[in-house]
C-alpha cells in the first residue's frame, strides 16, 4: 500500500500547497485551506479513461486545414433571453457554468426552460432535490414534457452509464457540489472533487458533442468551493443575480466562448416561475404623477441592450463632522469623484453634506453613461428643485466638468424616444455624424457641467 498522500487546496481559487496557510498567496482570501486527500490515477482509473468510457478516443495530429468546418448548429430555447446571454442559443459540446447564491433561482430557471423544450431529450441531474420534489416544482410552474428525464444521482460512474443508455441531447447538472468522483475520496464539494467530476462532464461534452450545464452555488463567505476553481474549465460561465428583496433576476454573462461577455437577461421571480422581462425600461422607472427632487433618468446600456434607470439622490445637510457619503448600484468612488467636480468647478458646496444614492430596482450600472444623470440627481436634490418630467441623460462626467461623449448614442436616444420622453442631454461630442432629425425627441448637446445646470436650474 502505497503512502496517502495528502495537500491543502485553497477553497476558493484551488491553489494547492503541501502546507497548510492562513492566507492564499493566490488570491489572497483568508482561512480558505482545507487538508484533502490527492490522488494519482489508479490503475482502475486510467482503464476507465480509455476502455471503459464508451466515448473515449485517441487523437493524433492533424493540420487545421483538415479540420472540416461544419455550420455552427445552435439550439434555441423558448427563453430569449436565455438565448441572448448564450450568445445566441446552445451551442453544441458546450460546458456551461451557471453561478448564483442559493436561493436565487437557478433550479426554476433550468427545469422551466428544459421542460420547455418540447422535442430534445433532456437530462436533469439532481444531487439535491428528490423526484418529488423537483415534480412538485414543475407543477408550480405549470409545465410538464415527455422528453424530460430525472437522474437523481451524484456519483459520476453512474452517471455516465445512464446516460449512455438514454443518450440525452442536452444535460443539466444540478448542482456541481454535489458530484462526487468514485475516483477522488474527497468530499463532495471540495476543490479536488469539483475539479474531476468537471472534467469528467467537460469530457463527456467535447467527445459526445452533447450540451451540459453545471448549476454551482456561490455563498458570500465563500466556505464551499466556489465554481471560481472552475471558470477556466468551462465554455461559458453565467451569473444569476438579484435582491433577495426584490423579484427581479439578472442573469449575466461573466464569460463567453462563443458570444460577447456583454449580454444580459432580466427575469422576474412570479408565483408561477421565472418570467422574461421583455422591456425591462419601464420596470425600473417608477411611475408616479408629481416631481420629486433628487431623482434622474439615465439611459444606460448594459450589453448590446439600452436600458432606462433611474438614478436617486438625497443630499442633507450633514449632523457629524465627516459627512457620509452612501451608494447602491454605484461606485462610491466614482460618487466621490462626481462631487469633487461639482465642489471644484461648480462652487457647490457638498464638503458639508450628507449624500446618498440609490440606483432604482437593485440593479448595479457600470455604464459611464450613468454619470450625467448622477450628477443632475444630485444637483436636483442639493437645489431641492425637481427636474422636469420626461427628461432623460446619457453622458460620461470628466475631471474637468466636461461632458463627454458615449458609445451607441443613437441607441439610447431611440430607446429614450420609444418610453415617451420629450428631451435627451448627450455630450456636444456626441454629435458628430448623427441625424438628429429622425428623433422625435429633442436632443440637447452640451459640453460643460454649468451648461447642463443652466438648462435645468
Ligand atoms: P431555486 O430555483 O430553488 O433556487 P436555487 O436553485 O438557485 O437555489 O428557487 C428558490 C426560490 O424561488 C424559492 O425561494 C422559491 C422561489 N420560487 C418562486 O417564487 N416561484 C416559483 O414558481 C418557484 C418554482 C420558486
Ligand atoms: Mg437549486
Amino acid at each position: 500500500m502505497s503512502k496517502i498522500r495528502t495537500a491543502f487546496f485553497c477553497q476558493s481559487c484551488g491553489y494547492e500547497s503541501a502546507k497548510w496557510n492562513g492566507k492564499c498567496p493566490s488570491c489572497g482570501q483568508w482561512n480558505t485551506f482545507v487538508e484533502e486527500r490527492v490522488q494519482k490515477d489508479t490503475p482502475a482509473k486510467q482503464e476507465w479513461k480509455t476502455n471503459d468510457n464508451p466515448l473515449a478516443r485517441t487523437q493524433k495530429i492533424i493540420s487545421l486545414s483538415e479540420v472540416q468546418t461544419i455550420a455552427e448548429k445552435r439550439l434555441l430555447t423558448p427563453d430569449n433571453e436565455l438565448n441572448r446571454v448564450l450568445g445566441g442559443g446552445i451551442v453544441a459540446g458546450s460546458l456551461v457554468l451557471v453561478g448564483g447564491e442559493p436561493g436565487i433561482g437557478k433550479s426554476t430557471l433550468f427545469l422551466q426552460n428544459a421542460l420547455q423544450l418540447k422535442d430534445v431529450k433532456t437530462l436533469y441531474i439532481s444531487g439535491e432535490e428528490s423526484e418529488q420534489q423537483i415534480k412538485m416544482r414543475a407543477d408550480r410552474i405549470r409545465a410538464s414534457n415527455e422528453q424530460f428525464y430525472l437522474l437523481t444521482e451524484t456519483s459520476t460512474q453512474t452517471i455516465f452509464q445512464e446516460i449512455k443508455k438514454l443518450q440525452p441531447q442536452l444535460v443539466i447538472v444540478d448542482s456541481i457540489q454535489t458530484l462526487q468522483s468514485p475516483f477522488i475520496e474527497s468530499a463532495p464539494g471540495s476543490v479536488s472533487q469539483i475539479r474531476e467530476t468537471t472534467a469528467e462532464l467537460q469530457r463527456f461534452a467535447k467527445e459526445s458533442n452533447t450540451p451540459v450545464f453545471l448549476i454551482g452555488h456561490i455563498t458570500k463567505d465563500g466556505s464551499i468551493a466556489g465554481p471560481k476553481v472552475l471558470e477556466h474549465m468551462v465554455d461559458t460561465v453565467l451569473q444569476f443575480e438579484g435582491d433577495q428583496h426584490y423579484a427581479y433576476r439578472i442573469l449575466r454573462t461573466i464569460k463567453n466562448r462563443f458570444g460577447s461577455t456583454a449580454e444580459l437577461g432580466i427575469y422576474e421571480m412570479t408565483g408561477t416561475g421565472l418570467r422574461q422581462v421583455t422591456n425591462p425600461s419601464e420596470i425600473l422607472i417608477s411611475q408616479r404623477d408629481d416631481l420629486l427632487s433628487g431623482v434622474a433618468i439615465s439611459a444606460t446600456m448594459e450589453g448590446m441592450r439600452p436600458l432606462l434607470v433611474e438614478v436617486q439622490a438625497l443630499v442633507t445637510q450633514s449632523v457629524y463632522g465627516t459627512p457620509q457619503r452612501t451608494a447602491t448600484g454605484f461606485d462610491l468612488r466614482r460618487l466621490q469623484l462626481l462631487l469633487a467636480v461639482l465642489e471644484k468647478r461648480g462652487g457647490f458646496h457638498f464638503g458639508v453634506k450628507d449624500v446618498f444614492l440609490n440606483i432604482a430596482g437593485g440593479i448595479r450600472v457600470e455604464d459611464p453613461a450613468i454619470d450625467l444623470a448622477v450628477l443632475c440627481a444630485l444637483l436636483s436634490s442639493y437645489e431641492d428643485n425637481a427636474l422636469p418630467n420626461k427628461v432623460c441623460f446619457a453622458g460620461e462626467v470628466g475631471l474637468s466638468g466636461e461632458i463627454r461623449a458615449v458609445n451607441r448614442i443613437e441607441q439610447r436616444i431611440a430607446e429614450a424616444e420609444k418610453l415617451g420622453f420629450d428631451k435627451i442631454f448627450i455630450s456636444r461630442y456626441n454629435k458628430k455624424g448623427i441625424d438628429f432629425s429622425k428623433f422625435n425627441i429633442e436632443v440637447i448637446a452640451v459640453g460643460r457641467v454649468e451648461e447642463v445646470y443652466q438648462q435645468l436650474f
